[in-house]
């Protein structure tokens, strides 16, 4: 038996979709009662767990093989993921399959990173078999942070310069945790999961511009603005110090990595932005 966990968010949603399709048994940790509801309304097992309550993670581990451990991002993930590793020995679960981020590093500037990196250390030293799965930046984080300015202004804002990230797809994400999940052969690797191309946001504005028929512009502001811009639109600070700093590992190139994992291990090619923005053109209208 798997536990999905984050299994409403971004990614875990297509985690279970991805499950379900190829007809696995699992259970989907669910962050509220509501939201247990309505997983089970798909026909899906469902538990109300949270990260910081030990007991609700003993019982939605019961029974459980393998895992797929996702953890929103906080200060508290080392610890976190540490006392949810304690209860998967505990359960006898046999395989963590880790949602990571590429540039995952236990000594790195920026906070996410590093955490995800000192996490990923503490699984390998534990006695579990583990997969980290090192994902690039999300093309649906454009459509939630950047279509408004799209819209409303045809301007992209970023502190970017002209740094190419391999953005991807979270349903590419899905499909590869299911995989992963669902076979053997992937214990003791790290897998990093990139788009299919490496893109400026001068490139991703000439895109939208093709697409909406309309010249959209990337306009590369500041740090100090786009710290500014960050606050405004309500992200805490520490948030935005978080985004601030992963921005400045893409701009060392970070970023731009190119693997070919989402067809290797899927047998599907990676999403493209092209084709997520033509899916998604009236999000950015
Ligand atoms: N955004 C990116 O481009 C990107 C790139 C690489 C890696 N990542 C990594 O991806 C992860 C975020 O994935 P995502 O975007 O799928 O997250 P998400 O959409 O924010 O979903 C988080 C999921 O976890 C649940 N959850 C939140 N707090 C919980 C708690 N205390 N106990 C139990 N469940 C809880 C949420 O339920 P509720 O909504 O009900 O609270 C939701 O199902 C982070 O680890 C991040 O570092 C993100």
């Amino acid at each position: 038996m798997i536990l999905v966990t984050g299994s409403t968010g971004n990614v875990g949603q297509h985690v279970v979709r991805e499950l379900m399709a190829i007809n696995v048994p699992f259970r989907a940790l669910a962050h509220t009662s509501a939201k247990a509801k309505a997983l089970e309304a798909q026909g899906i097992e469902a538990v109300v767990g949270d990260f910081a309550d030990g007991t609700s993670i003993r019982t939605a581990l019961q029974g459980i093989e393998r895992v797929f451990l996702l953890l929103p991002d906080s200060p508290r993930r080392v610890q976190l993921e540490k006392d949810f590793l304690t209860e998967a020995r505990r359960a006898a679960v046999r395989h963590v399959v880790k949602l990571s981020i590429l540039g995952a590093n236990s000594q790195a500037a920026a906070p996410i990173l590093k955490w995800h990196g000192q996490s990923e250390q503490q699984l390998e030293a534990s006695s579990l078999a583990y997969t980290h799965l090192r994902v690039n930046w999300f093309m649906q984080d454009m459509l939630a942070d950047q279509a408004r300015s799209i819209a409303q202004e045809s301007t992209i804002y970023q502190p970017h310069e002209e740094a190419h990230v391999s953005l991807l797809d979270t349903r590419d994400v899905g499909a590869v945790a299911a995989k992963v999940l669902t076979e053997t052969g992937h214990e003791g690797r790290a897998y990093e999961i990139t788009g299919p191309e490496a893109l400026s946001f001068s490139q991703i504005a000439e895109k939208l511009s093709a697409y909406l028929g309309k010249p959209v512009v990337y306009s590369r502001i500041s740090d100090a603005m786009a710290w500014q811009n960050m606050l405004a639109n309500g992200v805490p600070a520490h948030t935005a110090h978080n985004y601030l700093t992963l921005f400045q590992f893409h701009r060392q190139g970070g970023g731009a990595v190119l693997t070919g994992f989402i067809e290797i291990l899927t047998g599907r090619p990676a999403r493209t932005l092209d084709g997520f923005i033509a899916e998604n053109i009236q999000g950015f209208k």
